[in-house]
């Protein structure tokens, strides 16, 4: 699967916990392009899992978000995304610069999103915690087929998870330049 998605552009992850969503982005972006919740938590509580570090976390990825597109720069927002409120504020913030925002939905098998977490080597996400947002991951899987995105890429396997490709271009569309272009006239 190739995912076509403008440069720049807001990209926002939707998927529970376990679904891939870092794993995916870390292989497909830049680090400064990845905008993590987890990471933030992290930062602020030494812990990627204390929700009680959210509130002030999210308020960060705010604030980095604004900056980023502000500058004109691929944003990659790796958070759980599940609530459309949440979704339509980074589709404004986006739209505010005249940036596309597209999303990268995971909606995979509920066995796998509880597979991954058992494996995770990091943190263990509760069972009632990843039952609820397999709940909302219904609901969203719903309404952001009526929201509005510039692209909506579903991963619904595994070998697509592992496989997909994303393609940039360049808001001009034709002439963009890519890596290996680059590298060779440098
Ligand atoms: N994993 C896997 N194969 C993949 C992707 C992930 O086996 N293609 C496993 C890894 O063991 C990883 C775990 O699933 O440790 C969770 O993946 P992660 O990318 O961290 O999931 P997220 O969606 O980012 O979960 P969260 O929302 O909790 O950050
Ligand atoms: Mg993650």
């Amino acid at each position: 699967m190739r995912l076509h998605i403008p440069d720049p552009a807001l990209v926002l992850l939707v998927g529970p916990s376990g679904a891939g969503k870092s794993t995916f982005a870390t292989a497909r972006f830049t680090p400064t392009e990845i905008i993590s919740s987890d990471a933030l938590r992290g930062m602020l509580a030494d812990d990627p899992a204390d929700q009680a570090a959210s509130a002030e976390a999210f308020r960060i990825v705010g604030i980095l978000a604004n900056g980023r597109l502000k500058r004109r720069l691929l944003t990659v927002i790796d958070a759980t995304n599940l609530r459309a409120a949440n979704r339509r504020r980074f589709r404004q913030l986006a739209a505010r610069y005249g940036i596309a925002t597209v999303a990268i939905v995971f909606d995979l098998p509920a066995g796998l999103f509880a597979l991954h977490n058992q494996r995770r080597p990091d943190r263990v996400v509760d069972t009632e915690v990843l039952a609820d947002q397999t709940e909302r991951m219904r609901e969203a899987m719903t309404d952001i087929r009526a929201e509005d995105y510039a692209g909506l890429f579903v991963i619904n396997d595994t070998t697509t998870l592992d496989e997909a490709v994303i393609e940039r271009a360049g808001s001009s569309g034709q002439g963009a330049t890519t890596k290996s272009q680059a590298d060779e006239r440098s």
